[in-house]
């Protein structure tokens, strides 16, 4: 029996297997709502065989974007927008769909990854002023964000509530906070980029606690039994930087609050991360927080291989495990794992005929 192909639940949502299709940012959306290649790329994924469908980072408001082409849900036409997508897929796959919501506080405004991803000033094309808890830049010689007070703070928070609120209008069945890779809630976790000296800077538990409030508004904001996950980095990789301790506290924290799962990554807060990049290189972290957690764990990063996925749940590293790049690289990596491991995923009955072990078994209607 695969554990991979076996069932997992973050709450009262039961997923299929533990294969989840990580957030991927696809910077194609126009003024924040999708198109028509969200249409395609989710739909793509969504006839994957995974578990679960996690919709890319998704900015509650406009400054909270990485690039002027993310997708956002903080209009009536942006939700429109992503209804329109969710029900196509809806009509035709039965995965479970979620929605990373986030904000990118300073390292927003830059250029979309494929043009170099550089910080765009405000006032030039496609570039605005961000905001941070403290007026540090990612890099040297970028401007400044401005340092966020505490009723701009409840405005944001007052934003991932309305976009939670969005989420369940559409009837995704789970939200995932983005707390992780240097973006605005990280920037509050991280001692290098949270120089603050009122209550929500200093101590770990000063530094935990916007981004828990933050949390506890969107819990509140979305149906209590649907889920709600958080993606944290569990470490800065950066000497005296956020780190797999103050994880596991936060994470805890997060679990007393009502999280549904934690999903593992780490990183993207500093220019001077030093990451040992390699097969697994983040399960450390995620197995050292399953240790010390009652919810379900997801490991993400260079997990590659159905062997390798069955392995990490078979250790007791993490319950579930995401794909990016390789299910951008392989969309029906599921089946192939499926057909590896001696289990079954679901596909559309369109696609039914493609099974390889029924080539040679030639009926009338494959002549079609
Ligand atoms: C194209 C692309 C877009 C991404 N966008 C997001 C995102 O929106 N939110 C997020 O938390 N991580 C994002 N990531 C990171 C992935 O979710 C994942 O954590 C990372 O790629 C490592 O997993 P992998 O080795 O399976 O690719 C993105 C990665 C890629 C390749």
């Amino acid at each position: 029996m695969s554990l991979l192909f076996s069932p997992v639940s973050f709450g009262s949502l039961r997923l299929q297997n533990r294969i989840v299709v990580a957030p991927m940012c696809q910077y194609s959306a126009h003024d924040g709502s999708a198109t028509d290649w969200h249409m395609m790329h989710l739909g793509s994924l969504a006839m994957s065989g995974a578990g679960l469908l996690i919709i890319e980072a998704t900015a509650v408001e406009p400054r909270g974007r990485i690039t002027v082409d993310d997708l956002g849900l903080w209009s009536d036409a942006n939700e429109a927008a992503i209804d329109r997508v969710v029900r196509a897929i809806r009509s035709y796959s039965p995965i479970p769909i979620s929605i990373q919501l986030a904000h990118a506080g300073r390292k927003a405004s830059t250029k979309v990854p494929w043009e170099g991803g550089a910080h765009i000033p405000p006032g030039q094309e496609g570039g605005w002023q961000t905001v941070a808890p403290s007026p540090l830049p990612y890099e040297p010689g970028e401007t400044a964000p401005e340092q966020l007070d505490e009723s701009e703070m409840r405005r944001i928070c007052d934003a991932f509530s309305v976009a939670a609120r969005r989420a369940d209008r559409l009837e995704l069945d789970a939200i995932e906070l983005h707390a992780a890779h240097g973006y605005l809630l990280h920037q509050f976790l991280s001692p290098l980029s949270n120089q603050r000296s009122d209550k929500y800077g200093g101590i770990l538990k000063n530094r935990m606690r916007y981004p828990l409030e933050v949390f506890e508004a969107v819990r509140r904001s979305f149906p209590p039994e649907k889920p709600v996950g958080v993606r944290i980095s569990a470490s800065d990789w950066v000497e005296g930087g956020w780190d797999v301790e103050q994880s596991i506290a936060f994470s805890r924290e997060l679990e007393r609050r009502g999280a549904a799962y934690v999903h593992v990554s780490s990183g993207g807060l500093s220019p001077k991360q030093n990451i040992p990049v390699g097969p697994g290189y983040q399960l450390p972290f995620a197995e050292a927080i399953k240790k010390a957690l009652h919810v379900p764990v997801i490991a993400v990063g260079l997990i590659t291989e159905p062997a390798q996925a069955e392995q990490i749940l078979a250790g007791g590293q993490a319950d579930a495990v995401a794909l990016a790049r390789g299910l951008l690289y392989d969309p029906r990596w599921p089946w192939h794992a499926a057909a590896e491991l001696g289990a079954q995923v679901q596909a559309p009955p369109q696609y039914w005929r493609s099974q390889p072990h029924q080539y040679k078994t030639l009926f009338s209607h494959e002549l079609d």
